[in-house]
């Protein structure tokens, strides 16, 4: 297929059309609805022009779609079909928030595999997955949707995303392209409030928010979608800094640039374009190539290439990108690429897939307290099971429309082999669970009070948990409160009430199995925080890798130093924080030795205790003296190790130069000669500390 051909016998109609993306229910077709439906007035023509389309999935509905569409299309230019798969397609998987507490980036790229195994035979071509915004405020509703706080983490994690989904080419069976997102730096949205401003240095952007997203660069993703909040004042999506000289210039990215929904138009409401035509068209010259679920390019690009406003040639340029990427995914070639109604059936959901889903819930529970060694639970106890989610089975989370909430299996289903179930329900009277051995309160948030669109200034318990869970505490019987939530939760009123908090955010499909193994002790729990639990609001932001102060707070040093009145400076549940059934201790951590620019040593551990036990060794630094103010601890390596009971397991760490390095503030990376501090441990508040001189 030459493209340049094909483009030549184009209308400037015909191209416009490629660079939009329209949802299903303008081709008449039920999906997926993520933003303000407002049913703009489009010609049948438009409509058949429109070169993407959003949410349709399903080998019987592509296929329909498709066929369709091309019997309109003048030169037979098939539909690209995109979708919101972001933790799995029919089998779901933990949200990515849940998935980067296993610290698995294998796990991760595994899920992703699946996700692309499904998605194919559904017919899907592009997913808008990764989605790697780094983020500090659980108050905002998206946290679930990235890999948490950390962006060292989050870029390896955005890579294992991309690589799962688009395998070792997009040409490839199995494969859907990623489009990461939102670029750029969504997740540092003012006081957490979903779509608000951000504004930041250029130096804290590029050190801390632009490193994940170009890592999935990197690892090849094939389109990036433009994020709602502005960059130094001007929204990202008509931001030419950005997109041109930033995403194109500099990461030399080839591919094509989308839209987040809507978001071409939003810069009138921004107050930075003063109509439909004027937001069109400086969001085409800032390189969106695609517009999702706005008019303006089908209202103003015509009129500006006519009256030359704009020139033709960037039209053009965006319409060859969005047609290469159709040729590569081969779909001139076969418009129904990957559509395949029995192999769906045989396929989605398989036992096979199930067990993947099983593998990365029990990866993804981070247990934040057990006293007493409360967990697991002893065998043939009696259990009562309430709260808010004792009879939940939306336990999916958010971005999982696909899913069958219906099939998850509630908690006390699984449990009811090993168990006498006393009571379960929602609501109780303490006579009805005061005869229990433990009392099992599943509780946290309900699915849709995370997600896009559902930030909260109260991150507390919902529902008058924590009241609840005070008068069961008068029964004086162990309660494990299991936390369903996606965002972290502020439990400072409630977590001296309780023996034991399982995180179990939400898993997916096997969501209860996986907590009851938890429970039960079949699993021995191995996740850790990446994102950071405060003890109130008031702290967020809150986040692991904060800079230091010129008053720092220390015990030995209370007055006129940073600190609140009120609450302490540290997060009820740091991050890397996450315990285990076992007891793994450091034994020895080696001499290090520099050569050749790189600093190494083994750490040896070993499991004191009966049971095989999965750590997570983490490595932290932090630069003593540099030219700007450098973070207190930043994760620079990991390890996640399984010990058999007693034995000694050692791991070396190799740590080059460059990864130490910061953005200074000509914007590019320095490295210093002088002090760096290692501090290696099983959580960043637990670590054992050395200095090494470089
Ligand atoms: C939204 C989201 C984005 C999503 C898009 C398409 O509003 O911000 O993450 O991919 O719509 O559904």
């Amino acid at each position: 297929m030459d493209l340049q051909k094909l483009l030549n016998e184009m209308t400037l109609e015909e191209k416009i059309g490629q660079c939009v993306q329209l949802s299903g229910e303008y081709f008449g077709m039920n999906g997926e609805i993520t933003g303000p439906l407002e049913g703009y007035e489009l010609s049948d023509e438009q409509i058949f022009s429109a070169g993407s389309v959003l949410g349709v999935t399903g080998a019987a509905s592509v296929r329909k779609l498709q066929t369709a569409y091309l019997e309109k299309s003048r030169l037979k230019i098939p539909l690209m079909f995109m979708a919101d798969i972001v933790h799995g397609y029919e089998t779901i998987f933990p949200i990515p928030l849940a998935m980067s507490s296993s610290f698995d980036p294998k796990l991760i790229q595994k899920t992703a595999e699946v996700t692309a195994k499904e998605s194919y035979a559904a017919g899907c071509h592009v997913t808008f997955a990764p989605m790697v915004d780094v983020a500090r405020d659980a108050r905002w509703g998206r946290v679930l949707e990235g890999n948490g706080e950390d962006y060292r983490l989050s870029s390896l994690f955005a890579k294992a995303y991309v690589e799962g989904f688009q395998s070792t080419g997009i040409a490839n069976k199995d494969t859907l392209i990623a489009c990461v997102k939102h670029f750029a730096a969504y997740g540092a949205v003012e006081s957490g409030r979903e779509y608000n401003t951000v504004d930041m240095s250029e130096r804290v952007l590029r050190e801390f928010y632009l490193p994940p997203y170009k890592a999935a660069l990197d690892a090849g993703a094939m389109m990036v979608m433009t994020s709602f909040n502005t960059i130094n004042s001007i929204p990202a999506t008509v931001n030419k800094w950005l997109m041109r000289d930033v995403l194109r210039g500099e990461y030399n990215f080839k591919n094509v640039v989308i839209s987040d929904w809507g978001a071409v138009k939003e810069p009138i409401a921004h107050g930075v374009c003063k109509d439909l035509d004027d937001a069109g068209i400086k969001a085409m010259i800032a390189g969106c190539d695609i517009e999702m679920s706005s008019p303006c390019y089908f209202v103003g690009l015509k009129k500006a290439v006519e009256t030359g406003v704009l020139a033709e040639a960037i039209i053009d340029e965006a319409t060859l990108r969005i047609l290469q990427m159709k040729k590569d995914l081969g779909l001139f070639e076969n418009p129904f690429r990957g559509c395949d109604e029995e192999r769906e059936k045989a396929i989605i959901l398989s036992e096979e897939h199930q067990q993947v889903a099983l593998e990365a819930a029990l990866n993804s529970i981070v247990l934040l307290q057990n006293n007493h060694n409360v967990l697991p639970l002893m065998k043939k106890t009696k259990l009562a099971i309430v709260g808010p989610n004792a009879m939940e089975r939306e336990l999916n989370g958010g971005w999982s429309w696909r899913g069958h909430a219906d099939n998850n299996l509630l908690l006390c289903e699984v449990l009811k082999a090993e168990f006498e179930i006393l009571y379960v329900g929602e609501r109780f009277f303490t006579d009805q669970v005061k005869h229990a051995d433990y009392i099992i309160y599943a509780g946290g948030e309900k699915q849709d009070m995370s997600g896009e669109a559902h930030s909260r200034s109260d991150i507390t318990l919902p529902f008058n948990q924590a009241q609840e869970l005070e008068e069961l505490a008068k029964l004086n019987l162990p309660i494990i409160f299991i936390n369903y939530s996606g965002r972290p939760i502020a439990m400072t009123d409630m977590y001296q009430n309780v023996e034991a908090i399982v995180q179990a955010w939400f898993l997916g499909t096997m969501t209860n199995q996986a907590v009851g193994q938890v429970l039960t002790g079949a699993y021995n729990p191995s996740g850790k925080l990446t994102i950071s639990f405060p003890r109130n609001v008031g702290q967020c932001p809150i986040f692991y890798n904060v800079n230091n102060t010129g008053r720092p707070y220390s015990p030995e040093n209370v007055e006129y130093v940073s600190k609140y009145i009120d609450v302490e400076n540290d997060p009820l549940f740091v991050f890397g924080h996450g315990l285990n059934y076992g007891n793994v201790e450091i034994t020895n951590i080696s001499q290090p030795e520099i050569v050749n620019e790189q600093i190494s040593f083994e750490v040896t551990c070993m499991n004191k205790s009966e049971r095989p036990t999965t750590e997570v060794l983490q490595v932290y630094f932090r630069d003593l003296v540099a030219d700007v103010v450098r973070p207190v601890q930043e994760l620079i390596k990991f390890e996640k190790i399984t010990v058999e009971p007693n034995e000694q397991i050692t791991s070396k760490f190799v740590i080059e130069y460059s990864e130490l390095a910061y953005v200074n503030l000509n914007n590019e990376y320095q490295i210093d000669a002088g002090e760096i501090k290692f501090m290696v441990g099983f959580a960043s508040n637990m670590t054992t500390e050395f200095l090494i001189e470089i």
